[in-house]
């Protein structure tokens, strides 16, 4: 009876835990309710924006203010998507909300605000520091 119990018990943690890792593997590459997959976000939003900024910040930078214009765009959308990737259960644990809330979000706040004062010395800092964010959370959370 007691080793039937403890049978019974032992099945229920491994059925909870095999739930457990597939909701989190889900929530990584997909939110709970919403229809896009976290590598369109990525392909999609992130890397065209992302690239699109460090390519006007090269060199002498925005040539006009357009193109300011543009590159504060780009840290827009960026920042944006630090708050999708935080939405809809996708946040799976600590580095992953340290990468997107903390240094995404701030490092893209802090471009757009050097784009409206046109300051490319602080523009290029800002977005070396939001650029960190992909690389802690792709080595934590990329391809697993
Ligand atoms: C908070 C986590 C997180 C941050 C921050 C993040 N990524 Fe990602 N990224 C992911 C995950 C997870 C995947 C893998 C998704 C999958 O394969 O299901 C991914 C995949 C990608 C891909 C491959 C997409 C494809 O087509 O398969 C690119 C490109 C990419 N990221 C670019 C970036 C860039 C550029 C940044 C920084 C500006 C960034 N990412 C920041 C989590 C993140």
């Amino acid at each position: 009876m007691k080793r039937n119990r403890m049978v019974a018990l032992l099945a229920v943690l491994a059925v909870g835990g095999l739930i457990l890792a597939g909701t989190s593997s889900a929530q990584v590459k997909k939110g709970k309710t919403r229809t896009a997959a976290t590598k369109y976000l990525m392909r999609g939003i992130m890397q065209p924006n992302c690239k699109g900024l460090g390519d006007l910040l090269k060199d002498s930078g925005p040539a006009d203010d357009k193109a300011w214009d543009t590159a504060a765009c780009h840290a827009s959308c960026m920042n944006e998507l630090s708050h999708s990737l935080m939405d809809d259960g996708r946040c799976p644990d600590a580095v992953w909300a340290e990468a997107a809330k903390t240094t995404l979000r701030e490092g893209s706040a802090e471009v757009l605000a050097a784009c409206e004062k046109k300051d490319l010395a602080a523009a290029n800092a800002a977005f070396k520091k939001a650029t960190q964010a992909c690389a802690a959370c792709h080595k934590a959370h990329k391809g697993k």
